[in-house]
């Protein structure tokens, strides 16, 4: 959702912004704008792409060594331009970007108009830069008070930059549950919601915590306070991303180049994990918990979309290994459905980017009820990686595709990790079974290699079903997730209207929807139920439903069957998603292609959903 990125330093702001601006394109947004402050404060801002920014903007004079640039997904008022941001204070000498809402807002802007302000969009963030200036006005402070002040009124989520033309060598941000980083730099400071546009400048970052308020100054020291007006030092970490991992490095999409990274990234989430020479699993983020998961009366794993198909994997390896029992809730649905929770109970939420707003709710709701709370998250510092107890980070490297893909596979593989090594600690199966399976995951990334050589194949058959309205995906048992995730990806990226389901649910409904046109993607390995799955087949075949099937190599009886197979090495059953996804998600990439969508940052969605 919402990009921020903003510079104070030596070199010329605008470039550095748009360049940040195009990085953090992924996150999903349909307006953008920027503010340079050279003087005075001048903001540009226009409905649509970034590049659609830079076209209109081309000609203008853009210096300054200090300014702001955003992008914004419409939640108060439609994406048009006025809405856009940064948005100016009534006098122009305050200008200010905003990602999150002030729940507030109606209440505060009604009091604002009394007091002589006007009002020239619909959105919640004109009244924060309004209210900033009032208090200034009023109260005589400086900008970073009024701000600090301004903040202790607004309820609701935020990360802001505000720019004051009194003040041209100083930016001041804040957060309250949306992301913000700081880059510090040789004499030159970066802000942004993310890493994505400052990792190419510089590697010394500081992650802001909620409440805090970050006075960044040209030639000073970074200082921060918190809303409450504390004092509070900086933490400096050193950031592991390199420039290359933000790039599409050949490929034409970051989609495909994610795809085709899975054999290194599944590898990365097991790498210092999964010890083959002595036969262990190790997971350093959860080792002082381990007493505490192992007794626990259940585990809930919370998350949202293909993160929550993770954890319905992550339900069925952690039962049948571990022999705990484990529910997977929607952290939208959890967060408000008064749940029984107690402190016997250990949840796992799952986020890839780690600021998904329900699911930091969901977190925040079981630590109130005394439980104790893990994370596995892909970005490192995140707003989860942080709310929780502890954790374990899925290592699969920066995701910018809108659609996930490798963060999935990351995120199997670590609760499989997780299964094992409670497994292996409860004793629940013999240690020959752990061992095999404990090989068979080490060589996971090889057989992953082996489907994606076969990518052709699956570009054909995307040729044949391009121009499809509907598709059902069916799966049991560990493939039923398979199925909820190759329908998520296929929809959510062409726009293909899909549905997973449960194959043996069929009959109690989606059967009625089978005929000639009908795609039906079975997930339909040698393993488990294999020959229920096979029933299932029959029935959509009797019905000239067209049947594409994931096949484990050399399965002639549903070759027979279906009218186009791609196969999947064989492994181990609970190890199946890590394989039978990958196709999938080759399927509906080139499905989106040729339907001439646009894959990496498909319509109206956004790649950090930090708003409920
Ligand atoms: C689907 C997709 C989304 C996310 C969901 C949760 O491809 O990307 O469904 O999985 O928004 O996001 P995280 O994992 O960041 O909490």
């Amino acid at each position: 959702m919402c990009g921020i990125v903003a510079y104070v330093g030596p070199r010329l702001a605008y470039p550095i912004l748009i360049k940040g601006l195009h990085r953090l394109e992924y996150r999903g947004y349909d307006s953008a704008g920027i503010c340079l402050l050279n003087g005075e404060l001048k903001v540009w801002k226009c409905k649509g792409k970034v590049s659609e920014l830079e076209k209109y903007i081309e000609g203008e004079k853009l210096e300054g060594t200090i300014g702001m640039a955003h992008t914004r997904w419409a939640t108060h008022g439609e994406p048009n331009q006025i809405n856009a941001h940064p948005h100016y204070s009534q006098s122009k000498h305050l200008s200010i970007i905003h990602n999150g809402i002030i729940e507030n807002y109606l209440v505060l802007r009604k009091e604002l108009q009394q007091r002589g302000f006007t009002f020239t969009s619909d959105t919640d963030t004109e009244v924060l830069i309004h209210l900033i200036e009032d208090i200034q006005q009023n109260e005589n402070v400086a900008v970073e008070e009024a701000v600090r002040i301004a903040l202790t009124q607004v309820i609701g989520a935020y990360a802001i930059v505000v720019l004051s033309q009194d003040n041209p060598d100083k930016i001041i941000a804040a957060r309250k549950g949306s992301p913000m980083v700081i880059g510090i730099g040789e004499d030159e400071f970066f802000v942004a919601s993310d890493a994505t546009p400052i990792i190419e400048y510089t590697n010394n970052v500081v992650f802001m915590n909620d409440e805090e308020i970050a006075i960044i100054e040209r030639h000073q020291e970074l200082k921060m306070r918190t809303v409450r007006n504390q004092e509070r030092t900086p933490y400096i970490q050193k950031l592991e991303m390199s420039l290359t991992a933000i790039e599409k490095g050949g490929f034409p999409h970051f989609m495909l180049k994610e795809i085709f990274e899975q054999p290194r990234s599944i590898l990365d989430s097991m790498r210092g994990r999964l010890h083959l020479d002595q036969d262990t699993v190790t997971l350093g983020g959860i080792r002082d918990y381990l007493p505490k998961i192992l007794n626990a009366e259940r585990i809930i794993i919370t998350a949202c979309g293909t993160s929550w198909h993770a954890g319905l994997v992550g339900e069925y390896i952690i039962e049948d290994l571990a022999r705990i029992p484990v529910e997977v809730e929607y952290s939208s649905e959890f967060r408000y459905r008064n749940p029984v929770i107690s402190e016997k109970d250990v949840i796992i939420a799952i986020s890839q980017s780690g600021e998904t707003a329900d699911t930091l709710a969901a977190i925040e709701l079981a630590k109130s009820k005394g439980a104790t709370v893990l994370g596995i998250c892909n970005v490192v510092g995140s707003s989860i990686a942080r709310a929780t107890h502890a954790g374990v980070y899925t290592h699969a490297g920066p995701e910018i595709g809108v659609a996930s893909t490798k963060a999935f596979t990351a995120q199997v593989v670590v609760l499989t990790l997780m299964g094992l090594l409670l497994a292996e600690k409860k004793g629940t199966l013999p240690e020959s079974y752990l061992h095999k399976l404990r090989l068979e995951l080490g060589i996971i990334p090889s057989k992953v290699e082996k489907i994606l050589q076969r990518a052709d194949k699956i570009k054909d058959i995307a040729t044949i079903y391009k121009d499809s309205t509907n598709a059902l995906y069916l799966g049991r048992g560990y493939n039923f997730p398979v199925a909820l995730e190759g329908a998520l990806k296929l929809k959510e990226i062409s726009y293909i209207h899909a549905e997973g389901y449960p194959a043996a649910e069929m009959k109690h409904g989606p059967i009625a929807l089978i005929d000639k046109n009908m795609p039906v993607v079975f997930i339909a390995p040698k393993r488990g139920i294999y020959e229920k799955v096979i029933t299932n087949i029959e029935e959509v075949r009797a019905r000239k439903g067209n049947i594409i099937a994931i096949i484990t190599e050399g399965d002639e009886s549903v070759r027979k069957l279906a009218d186009h197979c791609i196969e999947i090495p064989d492994t181990e059953e609970m190890l199946i998603p890590l394989l039978a996804t990958i196709p999938l998600q080759l399927l509906s990439y080139y499905v989106a292609v040729m339907r001439g969508c646009n894959v990496d940052q498909p319509r109206n969605l956004a790649k950090s959903v930090t708003v409920e």
